[in-house]
């Protein structure tokens, strides 16, 4: 292991201890998913947007993020956050010009994570994080992003 990677596991680890400050101090998800959102873009180097979309009314909306105003409504199956939702698992995209249907709302955007965020065994939400940069999101980015997913399961309120 080298230098930079112990330096990125350890910027990893502190952002996941932030996450969990945050959400304890104000566990109601308008209050947590925006400053969830500030860390993440403040944490991890070269994003140009990430952020939330809620489920409601069979559909994502979007929600507390940083980055330019992106598009409002997404169905179910469409782009690579419908997607997410209609097959229930992560989608990591290291080319969006690559992924069908793509939903661009932001040009400047190369490479793309999402990650469905339940409750009670449906999905609520889900983490979206785009990058300038082509293939970004790393398998360690993939697991540290899954545990702050995961931990936002376990402590968010929802109502
Ligand atoms: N690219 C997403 C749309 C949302 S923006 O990235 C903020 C998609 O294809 O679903």
């Amino acid at each position: 292991m080298n230098v930079n990677t112990d330096k990125e596991l350890a910027g990893s680890g502190m952002m996941l201890q932030q996450a969990y400050g945050i959400i304890e101090e104000e566990p109601w998800y308008v209050a947590a998913m925006s400053n969830l959102s500030a860390l993440i873009m403040e944490s991890m180097p070269e994003l140009n947007w990430a952020g939330f979309y809620l489920f409601r009314d069979g559909q994502l909306v979007v929600g507390p993020f940083q980055g330019k105003p992106a598009c409002i409504h997404i169905p179910v199956g469409r782009g690579v956050c419908g997607t997410a939702v209609a097959e229930d698992r992560m989608q990591v995209v290291p080319d969006v010009h690559l992924f069908p249907g793509h939903i661009a709302c932001d040009c400047a955007s190369e490479s793309e994570i999402v990650i469905p965020i339940h409750q009670d065994g449906k999905i609520i939400a889900v983490l979206d994080i785009d990058s300038p940069v082509k293939n970004r999101f790393s398998a360690e980015d993939s697991a540290m992003l899954s545990e702050l997913v995961r931990l936002m399961e376990q402590k968010l309120c929802w109502d």
